[in-house]
């Protein structure tokens, strides 16, 4: 049982004001959907419409976006509750420790650093390769081996990139919130100037079919097959209906981020108003943004002519102006810079809040007493992004960033059904509407979507499972501050326990 002891809410919140560990609290709702535009808006719009509309749904892509849209929306309801009664860093970390016990808890922790660092390096890759493109454009080429190509030996604009943005997320949170309202502002502008200058391109023919006929996809072999495809023999559908499902599960990945919010918990003024604001604000401005641009770009182009690396830029060349393509790559450079930002923002987050709990070293989690921030651990998760992204070809990982993810949304959606069950007394600042219904459907949606992943890509996600099971026995559960609590509670008070724990308050004392 003790691998399943709960940690109250009110001594996650009482953890908060420690002075060692107190964070300085210093964002409004605007900043979190301002965090939130930041992280969520990277490459996702601007390659993967391309493939999406090409291979799976045709002009149909604009309504993809609105499922996966819908998919996250149903999960932000869940993160807002959560966040809003819980307002502690940790995210989904902190929410499974109040609800599901220590160990899933620690096993979402360790998850999470899929999405959050593993994510930051894929993406800091991607960023690489966005500024050498824009670098050519100016006729400057970086030396072979310092640069992301094949003869590559250290990506050095990768890890700059990593460090760079560490030493801004050090130096505290306003700032960094000040740094990333200037680079969204660019990157809307991008979006926005996109979809503008396109409309005035877009063709009606382009449009027809809207939702071409279906064809059956081709059954992909071995571990690259989906693993719906291999427990089930279903194959993954291009076109018709269906297809604009299969294209929702490849435009996920551009959605991703707007949870990553809920981890600025605890650096908010008035978190309870403001978290829910913050992650269904940030997700509603981008399914807006991305439903346009993906109607505009198919309006520009016929579907089959999309190019699936670059197909905003290409579109533009297609009617005449190759020129815009270097405003789009600004667009890009800027987008996934904030992305990396905020991506290892929430992992410090997550892991200063399961070092506070001493689940990993707490010296780890001290706070700089003039910045405010976790430096310990923002430094750390820095370098070792740097340390990622500079040395290992990461392409192939990217949808462990995916799997990550989902994992997350399943637990937080079950999280929600069972506090409502164990806590119905806690106050609930923002409510998910039709509990069990939502957070249900929620938690099915996702992992429809992780059953739609490669493979390999489970067996990757179920080897770092294993990895993390091993560091929880051998340190994590040993040293739990909240074991300890209860030790101590155990070895003195074992009779006042016996009288005062009951079922419906499994609030850690059991
Ligand atoms: N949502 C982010 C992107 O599209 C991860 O790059």
């Amino acid at each position: 049982m003790s691998l399943l002891r709960t940690k109250s809410v009110e001594q996650s919140i009482r953890d908060t004001e420690e002075p060692e560990y107190r964070l300085r609290k210093d964002l409004t709702a605007l900043d979190l959907t301002v965090f939130g535009i930041g992280v969520i808006i990277g490459t996702g719009i601007f390659v993967l419409t391309g493939v999406a509309a090409k291979d799976y749904a045709g002009p149909a892509v604009a309504l993809s976006f609105v499922v996966a849209g819908v998919v996250c929306a149903l999960a932000a309801l869940c993160y807002a509750e959560f966040a809003s009664t819980v307002p502690v860093a940790g995210s989904a970390y902190t929410f499974s420790y109040a609800t599901l016990g220590e160990l899933p808890a620690w096993i979402i922790g360790w998850d999470l650093v899929l999405e959050l660092a593993l994510g930051a390096a894929v993406v800091s890759v991607g960023w690489s390769n966005y500024l050498t493109n824009l670098l050519e454009n100016f006729g400057i080429s970086l030396p072979g081996v310092i640069a992301d190509s094949a003869d590559g030996v250290f990506n050095l604009p990768a890890a700059m990139i990593a460090l760079l943005l560490t030493a801004v997320l050090t130096i505290g949170i306003k700032i960094s919130s000040r740094v990333n309202l200037v680079i969204v502002t660019l990157k809307v502008a991008v979006v926005l100037f996109v979809i503008f200058a396109g409309l005035f391109f877009v063709k009606g023919e382009n449009y027809r079919p809207f939702i071409p006929d279906p064809v059956s996809g081709k059954a992909v072999e071995g571990l690259r097959a989906p693993l719906v495809q291999v427990l089930f023999g279903v194959a993954p559908v291009s076109f018709g209906v269906f297809g604009i499902f299969t294209a929702a599960a490849v435009v996920f990945f551009a959605y991703i981020g707007f949870d990553v919010v809920a981890t600025a918990a605890e650096e908010t003024r008035r978190p309870q108003r403001d978290l829910p604001i913050g992650i269904i604000g940030s997700l509603a401005i981008c399914t807006a943004l991305y439903v346009a641009v993906s109607l505009v770009v198919t309006g520009m182009q016929h579907y089959t002519k999309l190019d699936e690396h670059a197909p905003l830029a290409a579109a533009f060349a297609a009617v005449g102006h190759p020129g815009f393509a270097v405003i789009i790559a600004l667009g890009g450079l800027a987008g996934l810079t904030t992305v990396v930002m905020i991506l290892m923002l929430g992992q410090a987050r997550v892991l200063f809040a399961m070092s506070r709990d001493h689940l990993l070293p707490p010296a780890f989690a001290k706070v700089h007493p003039r910045f405010g921030t976790p430096y310990r651990i923002q430094i750390t998760v820095g370098v070792m992004t740097a340390i990622l992204a500079g040395f290992i070809p990461l392409a192939a990982l990217a949808e462990m960033v995916n799997i990550g993810t989902l994992c997350a949304f399943v637990l937080v959606s079950i999280a929600v059904i069972i506090l409502r069950r164990t806590r119905p007394d806690l106050r609930r600042a923002f409510r998910t509407p039709l509990v069990p219904l939502v957070p249900a459907f929620s938690a099915l949606a996702a992992f429809y979507l992780m059953l739609n992943l490669a493979v390999e890509t489970w067996l990757r996600f179920l080897v770092w499972m294993v990895i993390g099971f091993f560091i929880y026995f051998l340190y994590s559960r040993s040293h739990s501050k909240l074991a300890r609590l209860v030790g101590d509670e155990v070895a003195g008070e074992r009779e006042v326990l016996a009288e005062t724990t009951f079922p419906s308050d499994r609030d850690g004392k059991q």
